[in-house]
């Protein structure tokens, strides 16, 4: 794919190739996320960074590249703060930010609202998460850190197996991360979930149109005991008509240290794209975990800025120019706490 200029709205966007770029690009971005060197290659860009959803990492974590690549970051956060609350139409928002903006980054609560803010926009727009379709920055950086994980413990993307975990239907972070996986070969994927919440059935068929094998089961510890990867998801509440409905599923898999050293083998990698849900009557991933070496969730986060880093290098067509505005640190960047 051409990245330079593009719009960034779908992993059917990528092949293997474009997949392995981004992953390169990540890898070179490395020095400057972990504050060996600090680069000003994008000095004087803005980004426009635009959530209308509760966010965390991601609105932070593109803000943060962006910041390390030597930009500025100006946002707009929740409906309510903004002219969308007035009834301003998308197109409208997307003429009047994209005058202000390098490129944009923008989280929406409707499916199919960020392609069509890209439409009306005069500059790039990253997909932060579209309601319940797509969050492709997410699943790169989920592949990102797969690779990395698999790859220390002798393994790789090929061959994969891997069991999702939760809510199937309504999270588009495992709705992207199954697409992208099928662009690997002979992926084995399990999907755990309630009969109400599985895998759309269209992932399903394009993961075995293309020769990988899914298992569908709405048993966990039976079902986690061979595989690399254990991705749990939180129940998506917010797309749920009424919050007594997400009750019915809510704690209905929670993975622990017992559960974990019962069934599963020992280098299996526990991920999560997060928040996870740690309220006790959800809790689908116990904090008892937090000291098992196989968490990789704030491996996650941190590649996240990486992969970001390198999707705004590409985009904004730098990434040959990243060292040349290169400097030294000048801040005390020893030991961080807990390290
Ligand atoms: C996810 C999302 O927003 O889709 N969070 C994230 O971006 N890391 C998952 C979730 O909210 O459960």
């Amino acid at each position: 794919m051409e990245f330079a200029g593009s719009h960034i709205l779908s992993v059917e966007q990528f092949g293997r190739a474009d997949i392995e770029r981004v992953f390169d690009v990540a890898d070179s971005m490395a020095p400057y996320a972990h504050r060996r060197k600090i680069t000003r290659v994008l000095e004087g860009a803005i980004l426009g960074n635009m959530f209308f959803e509760p966010s965390t990492r991601t609105r932070v974590s593109f803000g943060c590249a962006f910041n390390l690549l030597g930009g500025e970051v100006r946002e707009t956060t929740g409906i309510e703060n903004s002219a969308i609350a007035k009834g301003e139409s998308l197109y409208d928002t997307a003429r009047v930010i994209s005058g202000y903006s390098d490129v944009i980054a923008m989280r929406h609560p409707v499916a199919g609202s960020v392609k069509e803010f890209a439409a009306a926009s005069r500059v790039p727009v990253v997909n932060g998460g579209d309601g319940a379709n797509e969050h492709p920055t997410q699943a790169l950086l989920d592949l990102y850190t797969i690779g990395k994980e698999v790859q220390h413990r002798g393994g790789s993307i090929d061959g994969l197996r891997i069991a999702m975990i939760g809510d199937l239907r309504f999270g588009r972070t495992v709705h992207s991360l199954s697409k992208l996986l099928a662009n690997f070969d002979r992926v084995h994927l399990t999907c755990i979930a309630p009969a109400e919440l599985r895998m759309p059935g269209e992932i399903v068929e394009h993961l075995r149109a293309r020769g990988h094998t899914v298992v569908e089961s709405d048993a966990m510890e039976s079902s986690i005991g061979h595989v690399d990867i254990a991705y749990s998801t939180r129940i998506q509440e917010e797309r749920f008509a009424s919050r007594e409905e997400a009750n019915l599923y809510r704690g209905r898999y929670r993975l622990n240290q017992a559960i974990y050293t019962q069934y599963c083998e020992p280098n299996t990698v526990i991920m999560h794209p997060l928040p996870r849900d740690s309220r006790a009557e959800a809790n689908e991933l116990d904090p008892d975990l937090n000291e098992n070496p196989n968490l990789a969730i704030f491996r996650q986060t941190d590649n996240g800025v990486l992969v970001r880093m390198a999707l705004f290098a590409l985009v904004l067509d730098v990434v040959h120019l990243v060292d040349r505005y290169e400097a030294p640190v000048s801040w005390y960047t020893g030991k961080r706490f807990g390290e």
